[in-house]
């Protein structure tokens, strides 16, 4: 009977065909260990030598990684084995054979890796993340449908810029310049008139000329919109739902969070309330004492672990030569590998740390947040912050004017702890014809593109507000993985388009 993995566990004592690809493969005298992997799962098959198994028992000693195979035989359950069963080989086809496949489990670089991406799909790392990529998508998806909010679809061929102008990507239509949509938002404002709680989700675009290990050029961002709405109201929403986000990963993916090495406390600490401090409170922190010992600490911290890394490698570059098995000097040259990244990381965070200290103690009110400033307010605390009401000269056109100060408006960025920073930006959107029409001008914009946008203040104009949550840096938050890269099935980045 065909089956797969996932299903192994219905079928003991029984018989059953299984369809995958060879992720090892171990001959050891009359019997041969393939750990097999087929999408759902992996499981490993012994094929040992005698009559039955005589056709075939050459064929299963030389198979080669990532050689397509069939194999059909009997399920026992064996809780030392990966996956918890085992299977007794009683007859083997190779489907698709694989010569010299290149990601071999020796240590790999991460440009080689990059270039191989259509192949790195398939090392379990990069299967679990897409995984939970794929069940975050699905709560974002289900935590609107339940609560009321109607899915809008934004075009990607946008006529004027949502943000940034320095970041727009333009494409010829038809003789006449448009760009792709950096976000769906102002027409999920139109929308949110009709229906008056709306959601567009969708790739948006960038042209992010830095390279950071934080943007992408393309990318993916769930941005929910709601009419009578204040910026309060938008901040509790993103509370709710990022709670309700992490709980279904934690509920669906507990294994997959350990096999990343995830600290799963952190993610238990995701409750209500998080913090919420507003941009001229995040100015003094950064200026305080807080952020200075908290950098000193780091500092401190990062200095003793290099010296315990560089311990650590000399420990396996000696085991690498002494030891006598092939796997033993694979296993150790890939820790040697993992702890050389980890400590040039660290090196690198190190001669970084006197000018992040510097920014932070000389960080002037009107300036924008830093990706260093940021670090430093989330490692202050163990649950999400709201830093609201941001100076107008840094923040969009279409930000609410604050009432009460208008050097300010009302505005808010999640910053994800642990040091992540952003992964929402959000605002109360300004309703008032008048001052939005000015703040058009004072961004240097032009109005026209704009027109239909202000009809929506000419023609029944309420106070409403919204986010945008970004995927990637979400699900980089929720895996502990530090580079967007390796959240998104095909990253796109400047200088990266292949495959
Ligand atoms: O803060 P941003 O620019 O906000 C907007 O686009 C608003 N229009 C959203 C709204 O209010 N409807 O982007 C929102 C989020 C960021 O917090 C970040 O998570 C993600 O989108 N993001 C990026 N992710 C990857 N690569 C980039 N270049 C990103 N730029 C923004
Ligand atoms: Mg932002």
């Amino acid at each position: 009977m065909d089956t797969t993995i996932l299903q192994l566990a219905d079928h003991v004592g029984k018989s059953v065909t299984l369809h995958g690809w060879v992720l090892r493969n171990t001959p050891k005298g009359k019997l041969v260990f393939v750990t097999l992997r087929d999408g759902t799962g992996y499981c490993q098959c012994i094929i040992e030598r005698n009559e039955a198994t005589e056709s075939f028992f050459d064929e299963a000693k030389h198979l080669t990684q990532e050689s397509a195979v069939e194999v059909t035989g009997t399920v026992s359950a064996d809780e030392r084995a990966v996956g918890g069963y085992e299977l007794r080989v009683s007859s083997l086809k190779t489907i698709g054979t694989a010569v010299d496949y290149p990601i071999t489990p020796k240590p790999h670089g991460i440009d080689f890796l990059m270039k191989q991406r259509h192949l790195w799909f398939r090392s379990q790392r990069q299967y679990v993340i897409l995984r939970i990529r794929a069940t975050l998508v699905d709560a974002i998806r289900r935590y609107f449908n339940d609560n009321g909010f109607v899915l809008i679809d934004t075009p990607i061929f946008a006529p004027a810029a949502g943000e940034e102008t320095s970041t727009l990507f333009s494409v010829d239509y038809f003789g006449e310049p448009v760009y792709l949509a950096q976000t769906g938002q102002l027409y999920v404002e139109t929308a949110c008139m009709a229906h008056r709680k709306v959601y567009c989700f969708g790739p948006t675009f960038r042209a992010e000329k830095s390279k950071t290990r934080r943007h992408l050029t393309e990318f993916w961002m769930v941005e929910p919109e709601i009419a009578f709405a204040t910026l309060d109201d938008v901040i509790d929403l993103a509370e709710d739902m990022t709670c309700a986000l992490v709980e279904r990963v934690l509920a669906d993916h507990r294994a997959d969070l350990e096999f990343l090495g995830r600290d799963i406390a952190a993610l238990e600490r995701i409750k209500k309330p998080f913090h919420r401090i507003s941009y001229s409170e995040a100015a003094d922190i950064l200026r305080g004492p807080q952020a200075k010992e908290l950098l000193e600490q780091g500092l401190a911290d990062k200095t003793a672990e290099v010296k315990q890394l560089t311990r650590k490698i000399e420990e396996l570059v000696e085991t690498g030569k002494t030891a006598k098995k092939k796997w033993q000097q694979e296993k150790a040259a890939q820790e040697e590998q993992a702890a050389r990244e980890r400590r040039s990381e660290l090196e690198e965070e190190i001669t970084n740390i006197p000018k992040h200290m510097q920014l932070a103690a000389e960080f002037r009110w009107g300036s924008d947040l830093g990706g260093s400033d940021e670090t430093i307010i989330s490692r202050l605390h163990e649950r999400p912050v709201f830093v609201h009401r941001y100076p107008k000269g840094v923040k969009a056109f279409y930000m609410r004017v604050d009432r009460q100060d208008d050097r300010v408006v009302e505005n808010f960025d999640m910053l994800a702890p642990e040091g992540v920073g952003e992964i929402i930006g959000g605002s109360a959107r300004e309703e008032d014809y008048d001052i939005l029409r000015s703040r058009i001008h004072e961004e240097g914009l032009p109005q026209e593109p704009y027109e239909w946008y202000l009809d929506l203040r000419r023609y029944g104009s309420v106070p409403h507000g919204g986010f945008g949550l970004g995927v990637e840096r979400t699900v980089a938050w929720i895996c502990g993985v530090k580079h967007l890269r390796e959240t998104i099935p095909f990253p796109r980045m400047m200088g990266k388009i292949y495959p």
